[in-house]
């Protein structure tokens, strides 16, 4: 009786061997080829990311094309994306529709949460310890200390490109804290 068992196991672990090997081929293989995509990532697109520039990317990762934005959002539309050195950054849509040439990176200059915009109070209020900024994110109550962090919007081949901002923060007429 035993040896009926094993006999019947045999040509069973044979297949399962098989059907092992078959399976290691068909997760390997596409892995393989996504190697390709996956590191020219980390080539940068020429033009796009000089002088520390960096492409926005939407919430799905995916490079922002500053005129399907304009489409997609309407005036007055503050959205994250990602920005420099993957910072959450609002890109913001203008009341004439087009793309404002700054973003704002979304981090509460107090502890770091990720500041929230709301719309029917026209600024961004902090959900942590209540700091508020104004839509152009300047501080307008603490316990934050500082306005939220700038980056130049600009648009290369037609994506949106953040670029680190070094000149004075237009919102308060002095230098940038966080350069
Ligand atoms: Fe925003 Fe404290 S982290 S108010």
């Amino acid at each position: 009786q035993a040896s009926s068992i094993a006999a019947d196991r045999v040509p069973d672990m044979g297949k399962r061997k098989l059907m092992n090997l078959l399976l290691l081929g068909a997760i390997s293989l596409p892995s393989g080829f996504m190697l390709v995509p996956y590191a020219t990532f980390f080539v940068p697109p020429g033009s796009g990311s000089g002088a520390g520039g960096q492409v926005a990317k939407d919430a799905l990762g995916n490079d922002v094309i500053a005129s399907e934005w304009i489409k997609t959002h309407g005036p007055g539309d503050k959205t994250l994306t990602q920005g420099l050195k993957g910072d959450p950054t609002y890109l913001v849509v203008e009341k004439d529709r087009s793309l404002a040439t700054y973003g704002i990176n979304a981090v509460c200059t107090h502890l770091g949460c990720v500041v929230p915009f709301n719309t029917a109070e026209n600024k961004f209020i902090c959900p942590c310890h209540g700091s508020q900024y104004n839509e152009q994110g300047k501080v307008v109550r603490g316990p934050a200390p500082l306005s939220l962090a700038l980056a130049h919007a600009d648009i290369d081949e037609g994506k949106v490109v953040f670029v680190p901002w070094v000149e004075t923060d237009f919102r308060t007429g002095e230098a940038p804290w966080w350069s």
